[in-house]
């Protein structure tokens, strides 16, 4: 009987990690960040001074703090990621008006620097990738993330052009996407579309992950010191608590 048991276990443990493992595939991977990883958030940054700058800014940090944080020399720095306009103690502000970001896009493009913290690192990972073409929005294209989102898709000569792609939903008039309530967003995809991007989908991806791991330091850029400093802080007081109850023993041995 124990036996049978024990087979009736093992069955329903292989069949729960076999749909583990399939969900973890079929459902998207969590994007965590990682502070340390300097190249990553290298990489980042290159992205974020070519394709986000111009409409964002991330004004709680400064170029020299970045400079610092992330092992770039400050003479590389001022040469090719340094604004003509900006010296290296200044903040990273955007050069657009917010009348002009007003005129062109209905809403001025929200400051990135705490981004990352209010909404998650992952959500912007995802957000990147969530672009669809959509003829009924301004700029062509919508975002499954953030339905009606007037952000342009300016990573798309990169990852190629997307349309989303929905079973047993009738397509509304008008390619009107946008109309679709959440729930029904589940019950699409997005899926490559006929113009090709630059990169492959896993290079893609990379991108998307170095500018998410990027603005989730620029929204703490002292975590990484912070949590190494801890570290040695809890391992200096597991040393002193030793050595305390070590002189705690001495002094009482007389008197207990
Ligand atoms: C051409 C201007 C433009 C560029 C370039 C641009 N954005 Fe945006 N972005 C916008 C606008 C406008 C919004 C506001 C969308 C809205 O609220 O409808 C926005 C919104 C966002 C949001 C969402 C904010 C939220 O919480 O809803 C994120 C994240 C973001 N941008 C990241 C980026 C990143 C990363 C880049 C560079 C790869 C970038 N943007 C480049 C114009 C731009």
């Amino acid at each position: 009987m124990s036996y049978l048991l024990s087979r009736v276990i093992v069955f329903f443990l292989l069949i729960l990690s076999a749909s583990a493992a399939l969900s973890a595939d079929v459902v998207h991977k969590k994007m965590t960040p990682n502070y340390d990883d300097k190249a990553s958030l290298q990489r980042g940054l290159a992205i974020y001074s070519n394709y986000c700058s111009g409409c964002h800014q991330i004004k709680y940090v400064r170029y020299s703090r970045i400079a610092d944080d992330l092992s770039i020399p400050k003479s590389l720095f001022e040469e090719n990621l340094l604004p003509k306009y900006a010296r290296m103690g200044d903040q990273i502000t955007s050069t657009m008006t917010k009348a002009d970001a007003k005129a062109w896009f209905g809403v001025i493009p929200p400051d990135l620097s705490l981004e990352a913290g209010r909404r998650s690192p992952d959500w912007v990972y995802r957000y990147l990738q969530s672009f669809y073409q959509d003829s009924s929005r301004p700029y062509g294209v919508n975002n499954a993330l953030s339905p009606d989102s007037m952000m342009p898709n300016v990573l798309e000569h990169l990852q190629g052009e997307r349309v989303l792609s929905c079973q047993g939903i009738t397509k509304p008039s008008g390619n009107k996407y946008s109309a679709l309530t959440n729930s029904s967003y589940s019950k699409c995809d997005i899926v490559d579309g006929v113009k090709k991007g630059q990169l492959t989908d896993q290079e893609f991806k990379q991108v998307a992950y170095d500018v998410a791991n990027f603005l989730a330091y620029a929204s703490d850029p002292s975590r990484s010191d912070r949590e190494s400093l801890g570290l040695k802080v809890l391992l200096f007081l597991s040393v002193f608590v030793f050595v305390t109850y070590l002189l705690k023993k001495e002094f009482w041995r007389d008197i207990a």
